[in-house]
Order: C-alpha cells, then sequence, then structure tokens
C-alpha cells in the first residue's frame, strides 16, 4: 500500500526535501537524513535528505530572485496561480489524503478533509486576489489626496506542525502568494513526505501555468537550518505554529532584527455545557473535539466544564461514548476507525505522564488512561475527573486525547474557569439560553480568539481568522482579513494643488 502510495504521489524509497526551483530537486547529502515513520506500525516510510547550508543559500537567492517578478505580477493573475495550485490539489485528494493518514496518523476521512481545506484556501485566495483592499481617507489640506496600499512583504518563512502536515503551509502559502511574496516551508521533521509531496503538486501545476516558482522546500534533521531561517533578515516574515515552548523562542529571535512574527501555538481549549445545553449536540461535539485526530489539534477539547446539576449525566453518557470509539481504533487508513494512533513514541510517553500527574493530583481515570498492546502508538481515549482547573496538569497542553471534566455552579464561575489557563485558542459553550450564549461572546466572556455556540472548540472554517490569545501567540491566518500581515502598509499622500499647505496649519515661510 505505502509503496504505490507514494509512487502515486512521485516519492520513492528516498527522497530529496530541497526544491531548489526551476522543477530541480537537490541531490545534496550530508545535512543528516530525516526518516519518517509509520505512527500505526512504527516502521520507517521513507528516507529523506535534509537541506545542507549551501542549498539553503541557493533556495534563498532563488526565492529573493523570484520575488522581484512575482511583486509586480498583477494580484489577480497571481490568483490564477493558485487556482491551478487549488485544480491540482481536487485531482489529487484522495492520494494526498491518504498520506497525511499514513504519516501523520489521522483518520483517513481527516486526511481527506485537511487536503479540503487547502481546496477551501485556495479558492478563498483566488477571490482575495481581487480585494487587496486599503481605505481612502480624505486629506486636511485642499488640493491633496490620501490613500493607503499594500504592497508584496517578501520573503516568507512557514515553519509548520507535524498535526496538520499540509493545510498550515497552504493557509499561508496561498495568501502569501496572492499577495506577492514568495515562500519557503520549513515542515515538521516528522512529516516531510506530506510536504514533498505537496509541493510536487502545486510546483507542477504551476510550471504547466507558465507561472514561476514561488514555492520552495527546506527540510531539516536537527534545528540548527530552522534557527537560521528565524534569525534570517532576509526573510522578513516568520510564520510559525508549534508550541509554546519553541514559539516563544521564535519569537524572541524575530523581534531582536525587528522582524514580523505569526505564531500559532498551543490551545487549551474547553466547551462548557450549562444546566439548558441540548446533549444531542453536546456529546457528539464533546467527543469529537476530544478524540478526533486522537487529541492533536491545537483546537482539540482537553477541559469539558459542566454545571452541576447535569455532571453524572453527562458523564455517565460521554463514558458510554467513549467506549464505542474503543472499539473504532486502528490503522487510519481503514475507514471503519474513528481514532488512529498518536505520531510518535514520545507523545504515547507524554500522554501516560500526564495521565499519572493527574493521578497524583488526586484525579480519577473514569475511562482510558493507558497506551494499547499492540505496534505502533494507540493510546485510549481517556476522561479524568476530580481535579481543579488550577491543577498543573490541567493547565497544561498534553497532545493527546485527554479530557478533564470539570464541574461549576454559576456561569460566571465556569467563564472564569474556562478563562483560566495559559493559552486561548478555541472555547465554546453548549446553552439554550440566549443570555448565557451573549454572555460568553461579550467583552466580559471567553479571552479565546475562537468562541462558538452549540459546537465544538476544534473543526474551524477557512473562512475565519484562525488564531488565538495569551500563550497561544496571537497569530491570525486563513480568513477574514487574514492576508495582511503578508503584505507591508504604505499610506500615500499626493498633492496636486499650486502651493504647499503644511498639515497642522504650521507655517514655515522662507
Ligand atoms: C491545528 O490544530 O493546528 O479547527 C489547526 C480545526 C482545524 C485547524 C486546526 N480547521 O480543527
Amino acid at each position: 500500500m505505502s509503496a504505490s502510495l507514494l509512487e502515486a504521489l512521485g516519492l520513492g524509497a528516498t527522497n530529496s526535501g530541497t526544491y531548489l526551483g526551476d522543477g530541480r530537486w537537490s541531490d545534496a547529502t550530508g545535512a543528516g537524513v530525516l526518516r519518517p515513520t509509520n505512527p500505526t506500525t512504527g516502521e520507517v516510510i521513507a528516507e529523506v535528505q535534509a537541506t545542507t547550508d549551501a542549498d539553503y543559500e541557493t533556495v534563498i537567492a532563488r526565492a529573493q530572485e523570484a520575488f522581484k517578478t512575482w511583486r509586480t505580477t498583477p494580484a489577480p493573475r497571481r490568483g490564477e496561480a493558485i487556482r491551478l495550485c487549488g485544480e491540482a490539489l481536487r485531482r489529487n485528494k484522495d492520494a494526498l489524503g491518504s498520506l497525511v493518514a499514513l504519516e501523520m496518523g489521522k483518520s483517513k476521512a481527516e486526511g481527506d478533509g485537511e487536503v479540503q481545506e487547502m481546496i477551501d484556501i485556495a479558492d478563498f485566495a483566488v477571490g482575495q486576489s481581487r480585494m487587496l483592499y486599503g481605505y481612502t481617507m480624505h486629506s486636511e489640506r485642499p488640493g491633496h489626496r490620501m490613500y493607503e496600499q499594500y504592497h508584496p512583504l517578501g520573503l516568507v518563512g512557514i515553519i509548520s506542525a507535524f498535526n496538520f502536515p499540509v493545510a498550515v503551509w497552504s493557509w499561508n502559502s496561498f495568501l502569501a502568494a496572492i499577495c506577492g511574496d514568495v515562500c519557503i516551508w520549513k515542515p515538521s521533521n516528522k512529516t516531510p513526505l506530506t510536504a514533498i509531496a505537496s509541493m510536487k503538486i502545486c510546483n507542477e501545476a504551476l510550471k504547466a501555468g507558465g507561472f514561476p516558482d514561488i514555492f520552495f522546500l527546506v527540510n531539516d534533521a536537527g534545528t540548527a537550518l530552522s534557527e537560521k531561517l528565524v534569525d534570517d533578515r532576509r526573510v522578513p516574515l516568520i510564520s510559525f505554529t508549534g508550541s509554546t515552548q519553541v514559539g516563544r523562542i521564535v519569537n524572541e529571535k524575530v523581534a531582536r532584527r525587528l522582524g514580523r512574527c505569526l505564531l500559532e501555538l498551543g490551545g487549551n481549549n474547553a466547551i462548557i455545557l450549562d444546566e439548558t445545553a441540548d446533549l444531542k449536540l453536546a456529546i457528539p461535539g464533546i467527543v469529537f473535539g476530544a478524540v478526533g485526530t486522537a487529541g492533536q489539534r491545537c483546537t482539540t477539547t482537553r477541559r469539558l466544564i459542566v454545571h452541576e446539576s447535569i455532571y453524572d449525566n453527562v458523564l455517565e453518557t460521554l463514558v458510554k461514548a467513549y467506549k464505542q470509539v474503543e472499539g473504532k481504533i486502528g490503522d487510519p487508513l481503514d475507514t471503519a476507525n474513528l481514532m488512529g494512533p498518536l505520531n510518535s513514541a514520545e507523545a504515547v510517553q507524554q500522554f501516560l505522564a500526564s495521565v499519572e500527574k493527574a493521578k497524583a493530583s488526586g484525579g480519577t481515570v473514569a475511562t482510558g488512561g493507558e497506551k494499547l498492546d499492540r505496534p505502533g502508538h494507540f493510546v485510549l481515549p481517556t476522561i479524568i475527573t476530580g481535579l481543579q482547573n488550577s491543577d498543573e496538569v490541567v493547565q497544561h497542553e498534553t497532545f493527546a486525547p485527554i479530557l478533564y471534566v470539570m464541574k461549576y455552579s454559576t456561569l460566571d464561575e465556569a467563564i472564569e474557569m474556562q478563562n483560566g489557563v495559559p493559552q486561548g485558542l478555541s472555547s465554546s459553550i453548549f446553552t439554550t439560553n440566549l443570555k448565557s450564549a451573549e454572555k460568553f461572546l461579550s467583552a466580559a466572556g471567553s479571552d479565546c480568539g475562537i468562541a462558538n455556540v452549540n459546537i465544538g472548540t476544534s473543526g474551524a472554517e477557512i473562512g475565519g481568522a484562525f488564531g488565538g490569545e495569551k500563550d497561544t501567540g496571537g497569530g491570525r491566518e486563513s480568513g477574514s482579513d487574514a492576508w495582511k500581515v503578508y503584505m507591508r502598509r504604505q499610506t500615500n499622500t499626493i498633492n496636486y494643488s499650486d502651493s504647499l499647505p503644511l498639515a497642522q496649519g504650521i507655517k514655515f515661510d522662507l
């Protein structure tokens, strides 16, 4: 299965991890080898050569060269390039979705769904390419006109995570491309194959359409090359998706050179269930949010804050639902399964360590809490009760399917718990009470970048701006006006009169 899938996507047993432009992949070796494994079996899928320092310099030089022509290509024409990428992804959705499932470990349906997000953002970017709007202003001076415009920024470095190995790149690169930028992608070293496949699909479509190179790829076996990219003054924007711990370092480094950063870091997302919640909606929303992608989305539901009057019933219903999921854990490429493995052996260790920590803090495992005795990195979806929101393990994001279920009595208390963590990505309330819903969405409500009513915390659509506050890093990508981060802004004042009046009425007679 895996060999024919790789072949269908232009991959082999050994692969170059560096796209140099002009249809050329580097044949250089010596910078280390990446060995992405299939998390279902623990076996190496294929090898990828990391990028050498010399090739990195070639990529930067080619990208700078490409930027000179791309920045003056009309934006709607740039949109046409991304339309072709979207069409190519449509044709390859099944194969690329399967490769995402194989290399990352998410279910086939979610792998296909991730490729669908790429297609959706491509469509969005095509439309946006005709809407890079700036305001016009009325000047205070006669015979003057003021307006603002958005110009391409330059090179964009995209450092993405293993959990959304292809969609996050496309959210950034497709918008950056219609904004006139050239992108250099450094994918997670756990998922280089999906990155190479995505680059092949898009770059071949660009080439066939007569477009220049706008997407480059580098791979890093360790962290030295990534640090070089982050420190590189020739790259004005670094878009980083990953842990808060690493994001903080990226932010400091980029700030030191006064570059621009777009950070998408950890979440510790909660759902509040009030006493009026419609459980027919809430229970599937919670289970998908907590168990989907084996708890490895940044938007995964990690905390459930339940009104005391319905707590016992909700817990019992959830445990039953989790037992049903237990029967559908396995190879993510088998469409009968709802949950695949964790991505790595370390992730299983972190899962087990958090369960132990939760027990040591007085928590009770209501279901799950164990790894499965079989090859691959499988664990049981887990519910833990009896902890305080302030307990260290609850405050921390463990990238695994662990849900902490807690009780509350007043809505104010629930909102305080929901906000009472360092992270601020996604949040939701299930309620049929209009006042509770509006309070949750008000300035005194959720402090997260995403706040939902009667849907869960994960599964955000590409049309909205995606990102969060506090330790989540403050960045926004994908829809709404997130495109602006990929452009530089310029205010222009034009004098078409025969005199030179100064602003603020200042007189300066010579
Ligand atoms: C992520 O987990 O890195 O909201 C992104 C969602 C997806 C994106 C998640 N659309 O679950």
